[in-house]
């Protein structure tokens, strides 16, 4: 077999990876106004949990709009869950029903509390949490649901609540893909039960790692500021002033969990710019919707995303292609995520207890993270939205 030497220069060029810049699946934002806000917190010289992580707390019940709900950070959305599920009364023994699509954050705060990881399936429109199967895996021992918003898209609130109002059961939201999503005119977490948000390096907004709790009674509160604290009775009160309890009791068994001023600054800068990020990102995502609605073997998650605070953009794969797919992607110097691998699919938690994954086999099969940044540059969108449509063109 012979090769001519223009057939060899074609092929090498066709292989050879796109020379444009990478454009990455996550990128933070962060600018100018979050180094003033780091600087202005070390000048303070009170580097630990203080008056900025107050501010922070009330910035974020201002911006859900709270009325007579409660805030407390954490220093990661997985801690913000851990001790959620010891406020909400989940301990040893229990079990809790979660999505296994979804990620491992979820599955390992249950497991903490020393309760039973009990895996649902989800509905094949919105990727949440499929209330009628959630049911079947109900037993004496279910103390709570815990469904997660993936995307940031609303899952079905209204069965999760009808599903705890019949049984019992405390509802914890994983709201960490959703902070700013907004059902019916309010922010999800602004009603519910107990809901926890995460601010860590790839989300909506950041302060580098971090995440909160939002109860409806302060004796939760004060409990998830113990819980947060190594047990600390008082401690917090002193702390929001920038100043310690010398004198002080331990009242429970407590964590390491506290959010520090530092952090807080940074997720104080990110707070004021949320309203722009979130809008930026709606505009992505109904491009790329609108760009991807109209090709044949690839289904968009939704159209509209005027309510949704979208954290990833995602799309499915039909066909078994998502491997070309994504190389494909590769090649255009273009980054793509899988959210997710199911958890029933993890060696450790291969053994929980789970109903039947059909709808999470077929959707983790196909989903695709595409690259969603907040205020995205127009000609990154273009490249990725030029580059999805030549592939299923
Ligand atoms: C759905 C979900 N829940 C919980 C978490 C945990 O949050 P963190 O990374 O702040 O611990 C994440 C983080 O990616 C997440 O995606």
């Amino acid at each position: 077999m012979t090769h001519s030497k223009e057939a060899m220069q074609q092929t090498v060029t066709s292989e050879r990876p796109d020379t444009q810049p990478h454009i990455p699946v996550f990128a933070p934002h962060i600018g100018v106004d979050t180094l003033k806000h780091l600087t202005d917190a070390f000048d303070v010289g009170w580097l630990g949990m203080g008056a900025t992580t107050k501010d922070f707390e009330e910035r974020i019940a201002a911006y859900l709009g709270l009325d007579n709900r409660f805030v407390v950070a954490t220093n990661t959305g997985t801690s913000a869950l851990h001790i959620a599920l010891i406020a909400a009364g989940v301990g040893p023994g229990d079990e809790v029903i979660v999505p296994s699509f979804n990620y491992v954050a979820d599955h390992q705060a249950i497991g903490y509390t020393g309760a039973h990881v009990v895996m649902c399936d989800i509905r094949d429109g919105d990727l949440g949490i499929d209330a009628a199967k959630a049911e079947e895996l109900i037993t004496p021992r279910t103390k709570a649901l815990l469904p997660l918003h993936f995307s940031g898209i609303p899952c079905d609130q209204s069965g999760v609540y009808a599903l705890a109002q019949k049984y019992g059961l405390r509802v914890i939201e994983d709201g960490c893909h959703a902070f700013g999503t907004t059902v019916a005119g309010r922010k999800i977490g602004s009603y519910g039960d107990v809901a926890c948000f995460s601010f860590d390096p790839v989300k909506i907004i950041t302060s580098i790692d971090g995440g909160c709790v939002i109860v409806n009674t302060i004796e939760e509160a004060q409990r998830l500021q113990r819980l947060r604290l190594l047990g600390v009775d008082k401690d917090t009160t002193e702390r929001y002033k920038n100043s310690r309890a010398w004198e002080y009791d331990v009242v429970d068994q407590g964590f390491r969990y506290h959010l520090t001023n530092i952090m807080a600054s940074v997720g104080v800068s990110q707070i004021k710019r949320v309203d722009e990020f979130i809008a930026s990102r709606q505009a992505v995502c109904e491009q790329y919707s609108s760009a991807f609605a109209k090709l044949h073997g690839v289904s968009v998650l939704r159209l509209d995303y005027s309510d949704v605070s979208p954290f990833i953009y995602s799309l499915r794969v039909k066909d078994g292609r998502r491997g070309a797919f994504i190389e494909h992607l590769k090649r255009k110097n273009i980054a793509a995520g899988i959210h997710f691998m199911p958890v029933h699919k993890h060696s450790y938690f291969a053994d929980c207890r789970r109903g039947d994954m059909s709808v999470t086999d077929a959707v983790s099969s196909e989903v695709v993270t595409l690259p969603l940044h907040s205020n995205m540059q127009a000609a990154l969108v273009e490249r990725v939205i030029d580059s999805v449509s030549e592939f299923f063109s």
